[in-house]
């Protein structure tokens, strides 16, 4: 059956993976009601399309921290994209560099940051979780930048795993044949097999729960590449972000895998870019399968969007070229919106033109008499 749209992928996906894989890629956290209103809540923000606007021309193009991409459309870190597909995250690496657009290189990649690199050009991003041993994490930072990667994408929401009930159900272990390959030579490599989720507890042993606003700083000095804090969802944070001296903001909920009634992202982005007052841009991740998704979030006021499972499940079912297929079909359907709501640059999408449940009402009904 010919696939028509982002989200079909994810039934293909479905069939050809183990269900322990598709299941790790698949779960949110706990009733998982956030990994819903993920989807929900960018069905409730409607268009308010403008007409009778030359739309013969578009132009996606966008500059994100001084690099040129062809459009908004980023991917976002996930682990382990081995367990989709061989060819794993040198699949994506290379649809990430066709498409013209940023790929994000998760810490748990299965592919080093070396291997990345050496699939070509390409502008990448590093994903960062911050490990008890400091040492690993000014290695691992080096080697990232060594390699060429140009920012950071700190994970903030992550001191402790959520609890994905799937994942502690099928004993989720990294496959044997699979190492994270980042960690490969400081013995960090493998993840155990434990009475319940396998990365949980890698994640109870590894991963630094004391990390705090201080660390932020601390990145800024073994490091020059900026710093983009992923997982904030509040404008209080927004500021301390800024205060810590964030280059970017990431509105994530983590693919609603970690804290549980969270908003979906979407309803937390216009918080935050307001807090924000321009001073540093804000992108969105979480739930976005439709160009009139990517369309809603920079009408909100982001400058662009990663995409998570949708690279996964893809990539399972066709490999580079699937990740491919889904880069160019949200930019197919981006561009469309554009054209429908009468927009011919990022820079002439506003907040007008789309309409959402806690803007005022525009017109009040008469009353009756
Ligand atoms: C993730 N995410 C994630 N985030 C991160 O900072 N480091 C990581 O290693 C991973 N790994 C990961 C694996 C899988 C299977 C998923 C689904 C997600 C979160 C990811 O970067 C992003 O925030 C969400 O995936 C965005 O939501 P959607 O697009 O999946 O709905």
């Amino acid at each position: 059956m010919e696939v028509t749209n982002v989200t079909e992928y994810q039934a293909i996906a479905k069939e050809k993976l183990p269900k322990m894989v598709y299941d790790y890629y698949a779960s949110g956290a706990e009733d998982q009601w956030t990994l819903e209103e993920n989807r929900n809540a960018f069905a409730r923000i409607l268009f308010r399309p403008r007409i009778l606007i030359d739309v013969s021309k578009i132009d996606m193009t966008t500059t994100i921290l001084g690099f040129k991409l062809s459009m908004p459309i980023m991917i976002a870190p996930t682990a382990m994209q081995k367990m989709a597909h061989p060819d794993g995250e040198y699949a994506t690496a290379r649809a990430a560099s066709a498409a013209g657009t940023i790929m994000t290189l998760s810490s748990w990649a299965t592919s080093s940051v070396e291997e990345v690199a050496s699939t070509g050009p390409g502008i990448r991003f590093f994903q960062l979780y911050v490990y008890k041993d400091r040492n690993v994490v000014a290695q691992l930072v080096r080697r990232a930048e060594r390699a060429g990667f140009k920012a950071i994408a700190l994970t903030v929401d992550t001191p402790r795993l959520g609890r994905r009930e799937a994942d502690i159900k099928n004993r989720f272990t990294l496959p044997p044949f699979l190492t994270l390959k980042n960690f490969e030579g400081l013995d960090l490599g493998k993840m155990d097999e434990a009475n319940d989720s396998g990365l949980a507890s890698y994640v109870a042993g590894q991963i630094d729960r004391t990390l705090s606003w201080k660390d932020v700083q601390w990145l800024q000095t073994i490091t020059t590449m900026p710093i983009l804090v992923k997982g904030v969802i509040t404008a209080e944070d927004t500021r301390l972000a800024i205060q810590a001296g964030a280059a970017g903001i990431i509105v994530s909920n983590h693919g609603a895998r970690q804290l549980d009634y969270v908003p979906a992202t979407i309803m937390a982005l216009e918080e935050v870019v307001k807090a924000a007052q321009g001073r540093v841009p804000v992108f969105l991740d979480g739930g976005v399968r439709r160009g009139t998704d990517v369309f809603k979030a920079l009408a909100l006021g982001a400058s662009g969007i990663f995409i998570g499972r949708p690279v996964v499940f893809s990539l399972a079912a066709e490999g580079e070229l699937g990740v491919k297929k889904v880069l160019q079909m949200l930019r197919d359907e981006f561009e469309l919106t554009m054209a429908l709501s009468g927009c011919t640059s990022l820079k002439q999408i506003t907040r007008n033109h789309i309409v959402t449940e806690w803007d005022a009402p525009r017109s009040r009904p008469a009353p009756r008499l």
